[in-house]
């Protein structure tokens, strides 16, 4: 676990760590199967890894990286909510990566069910990193609390489909999420959890009791130490144990 300071050094520790995944899947493999998150937490981290002032860009062999959601929101590419358009403006149209390397949730498909289906023949067997967020409410991905998709999961999630169309009622809007399976298998779980409006939703998935349905998060778990967080003081106040790494 690494604490930074503040978001914009948490950012710096993700975008290191992020950089040295990338470098030795293409290293050992010869490309690097990223998964991106979505919301507005990753924005500035996307920023700093396009961001020619720092050393990462230069560090990433991007024609080798393969890019990848863990969920999208049912809208055109064009609109603010897509995670894809976050990422493009952010970190994809600032770096050299092949377009045919960008595997975009097709958030624009009048039915969300056959944006999951095409997305579903996209993906690799195993994701090399997959970065995730977290909801205040302990969500990751789409993966809400009560959500059907955590019916089964704490065991296994060996079998069942990688990509799921999900009505979130309290959103009243569809998402396109990885289901449980897609998610726990990645070589590399990277959280980046910034702000103190995730404070409890960080506690719950580390800390609490167990309670899958309530706090989707604690799938994670079942990751093991394949799972690596980065966060600011403010996410991890309720923490009972906290490593401050300087950075
Ligand atoms: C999404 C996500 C989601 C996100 C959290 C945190 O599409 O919304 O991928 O799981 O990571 O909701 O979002 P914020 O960074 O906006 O708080």
């Amino acid at each position: 676990m690494s604490i930074g300071a503040d978001a914009a050094a948490a950012a710096m520790q993700a975008a290191e760590r992020i950089t040295t995944l990338i470098e030795a899947a293409i290293g050992e493999r010869g490309l690097a199967a990223v998964c991106l998150t979505g919301g507005s937490t990753p924005a500035p981290l996307y920023a700093l890894l396009a961001d020619p002032a720092h050393p990462w860009r230069a560090r990433v062999h991007w024609p080798g990286v393969h890019l990848f959601w863990s969920d999208e929101r049912h809208v055109p590419a064009d609109d603010p909510d897509s995670n894809y358009g976050m990422a493009r403006r952010t970190l994809i149209d600032q770096v050299p990566i092949p377009t045919p390397h960008v595997h975009q949730i097709r958030g624009d498909r009048q039915d969300p069910h056959d944006a999951a289906r095409e997305y579903a023949l996209l993906l690799p067997d195993t994701f090399d990193v997959m970065l995730l967020g977290l909801g205040a409410d302990a969500h990751i991905a789409s993966i809400f609390p009560g959500s059907p998709l955590l019916a089964g999961a704490g065991g296994g999630h060996a079998h069942g489909a990688r990509v799921a169309a999900v009505w979130a009622e309290h959103l009243e809007e569809w998402r396109i999420t990885l289901a449980p399976p897609a998610i726990l298998n990645a070589r590399a779980l990277v959280l980046f959890v910034t702000g103190a409006a995730k404070a409890d939703a960080v506690h719950a998935a580390l800390e609490a009791p167990a309670d899958l349905a309530r706090y989707p998060a604690q799938l994670l778990r079942d990751a093991g130490d394949r799972t690596e967080w980065f966060l600011d003081n403010a996410a991890a106040a309720r923490l009972s144990v906290t490593l401050d790494l300087p950075y």
